[in-house]
């Protein structure tokens, strides 16, 4: 991989990546902090930036996450992604997330990569069949999927884990594994019997994986650590299911069977790569995903919630290695958890906020800002209703919008227009050097995904003009010395142009209807739409957008006299008591 180059002539293609969802159900706060909105206050700073940004993922639809959510409603796994993938593109189209391609993974095009790379790695010796046990219900003969099982973690004594995965300590596991193993559905011992499946020699990938993730200074430490901690464990891993829903084996023999499918997480880290096809075919372009996957210089940014990294890091490098011409992930940004008033999330004591029900009643822009400033970026944080007010009213509203609000109201009621300026003091050009410094402070954090500093950077630079406007005091000066006041507004919306610039890529929203009362035409912040695409025969929902790739990270060049349109509040301020009727809400739910 070469090394990070920020040439501000010509960006390289930046690829985003962003963690797939499980179609299991609506998205809740908890689960868009950790990846979603990160992911696209990147991917729209990119874009500001003028690189030529891809932005994938999909829902997640395969394997025993589905297939047991399903089986409790009481429909087939298809129909339950469904009805799941369209409420979560909504989901997602409603936070203003602005994928190029947000697809599913039971699209036939991604059956189809998947099966290609299966084959590839297969023809290479790196996949082979293996004889394992599998559990199994007694009373029913049928196998027992891994989801299904929970017993005691061997490595970290969790009473709790599930066959695939401990919920406590975040190892893979196989049932095998568990010590008192029993079924999920109604607490009866499985039985182990063999069972044939394929396996990824992760192994044989040991030494290539270590030498990269040793090289990669540049992620979060934690990411890095944890990852090296896993390489000397390394086993084959099996990658195909007694299961009947989900990629069927592409070999003979194997193709037809109706109970053997590939595994979900081998197949959900490919969908990266096949929405990228997508989105190039769609485009009339089938070619063109290649210039992120191929290019030398084309960086691939992975967004994603902590328990997801070795996924990212171990598995789909291993597979990129194996295919063997496909870049391999140049940062793996994984947060931390949001709990929620002191809590884990849970669905089933109510203890969750949905992504839709937030946004029934508080703006998008207002749920950014909080995932932003308090969200789990390096460390577990907590969503707190009282503290959700707090920073609506005293930053969003109080610092940002109160900014905005009143330099746009004088200079409209006064001027009608951007006032002309006079010859600008020492202290008014000391102002505006330090705005504009922002644009290398803020974008130098973005790049590194560091979003909190990031936006505190611009919040500081933001008080700063308030703190000008409060010396300065122009509504007071007009009177006495128009010219003065005049000049003090030029600066202040020269500034106010400039964070808005900065800020876009956290509130899109409410920084396109900033950039339209600055006076300008065109679109800052596009937002994402739900298309219907033809998939051989099938069709299926793709939330994405073209979106322009013009560099604007740059200070403002407002131009004196241009007309200002009448402001309108960018901003909501809450009522402290939405703190107790949320509770309340939150207890009847339990
Ligand atoms: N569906 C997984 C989860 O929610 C994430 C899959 S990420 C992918 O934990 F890369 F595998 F797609
Ligand atoms: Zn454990």
């Amino acid at each position: 991989m070469s090394s990070p180059v920020s040439s501000a002539t010509e960006p390289d293609p930046i690829l985003v990546c962003v963690a797939w969802p499980y179609a299991s159900g609506p998205r809740h706060i908890g689960h868009v902090a950790g990846f979603g909105v990160p992911a696209d206050v990147f991917a729209r700073y990119q874009r500001l930036r003028g690189a030529r940004v891809l932005m994938v993922s999909g829902t997640d639809e395969h394997g025993t996450p589905i297939t047991y959510e399903a089986d409790r409603v009481g429909i087939s796994p298809r129909e339950f992604a469904d009805r799941n993938n369209a409420i979560i593109v909504e989901d997602l189209r409603q936070l203003g997330l602005s994928y190029d391609c947000f697809t599913r993974t039971t699209t036939r095009n991604h059956y189809r990569v998947v099966q290609e790379v299966f084959l590839r790695l297969y023809e290479k010796g790196y996949i082979f069949t293996r004889t394992q046990l599998g559990a199994v219900s007694p009373s029913t003969g049928r196998t027992l999927p891994d989801r299904y099982i929970e017993g005691t973690c061997p490595i970290c004594g969790y009473p709790e884990a599930r066959g695939d995965q401990c919920d406590n300590c975040g190892n893979q596991l196989d049932p095998v594994d568990l010590i008192e193993p029993r079924s999920r559905i109604d607490g009866e011992r499985p039985e182990f019997r063999e069972t044939e499946h394929f396996f990824f020699d992760l192994p044989a990938f040991a030494d290539r994986l270590r030498e990269w993730i040793e090289g990669q200074a540049h992620w979060r430490p934690n990411v890095r650590s944890y990852s090296l901690n896993l390489l000397p464990d390394l086993k084959p891993r099996a990658i195909t299911r007694d299961l009947d829903w989900g990629v069927p084996v592409p070999l003979p023999g194997w193709r037809e069977r109706p109970d053997k499918r590939i595994y979900v997480w081998f197949d959900a880290v490919i969908g990266y790569l096949s929405a990228s096809i997508e989105w190039a075919r769609t485009r009339g372009t089938p070619e063109a995903w290649r210039e992120w996957w191929q290019a030398p210089g084309a960086r691939g940014y992975y967004f994603m919630g902590k328990d997801n990294i070795t996924f990212h890091t171990v598995l789909w490098p291993a597979i990129l290695l194996g295919v063997g011409d496909l870049n391999l992930p140049f940062d793996v940004v994984a947060s931390e958890f949001l709990t929620m008033e002191g809590a884990r999330f849970s669905v089933s004591r109510g203890r969750v906020i949905e992504v839709r029900d937030f946004l029934s009643r508080y703006d998008p822009d207002a749920l950014r800002y909080y995932l932003t400033t308090a969200g789990p970026e390096t460390t577990d944080t907590d969503f707190t209703w009282a503290e959700f007010v707090r920073r609506n009213n005293d930053e969003l509203v109080g610092t940002w919008g109160n900014l905005v609000h009143r330099t746009l109201v004088q200079a409209h009621q006064n001027f009608g227009a951007v006032p002309e300026p006079g010859a600008l003091t020492e202290r008014d050009r000391r102002l505006r050097a330090e705005v504009e410094g922002g644009f290398s402070a803020v974008g130098g954090f973005l790049d590194r995904a560091r979003f909190k500093a990031a936006i505190g950077e611009a919040m500081r630079l933001a008080s700063l003009v308030n703190q000008y406007l409060a010396e300065e005091r122009p509504w007071h000066r007009i009177k006495e010395d128009r010219a003065r006041a005049a000049t003090t507004l030029f600066v202040a919306i020269r500034c106010v142009d400039d964070l808005k610039t900065m800020l876009t890529p956290f509130l899109p929203f409410s920084c396109q209807r900033l950039h339209e009362m600055l006076g300008y035409t065109d679109v800052i912040a596009p937002q994402p739409r739900v298309r219907e695409v033809e998939d051989d025969g099938g069709a299926h929902l793709v939330l994405g957008n073209d979106y322009e790739a013009r560099p604007r990270w740059a200070p403002s060049c407002i131009p004196a006299g241009r007309p200002l349109p009448r402001p309108a509040a960018l901003y909501r301020k809450l009522d402290p008591r939405v703190v107790d009727e949320e509770l309340d809400r939150m207890r009847a739910r339990a």
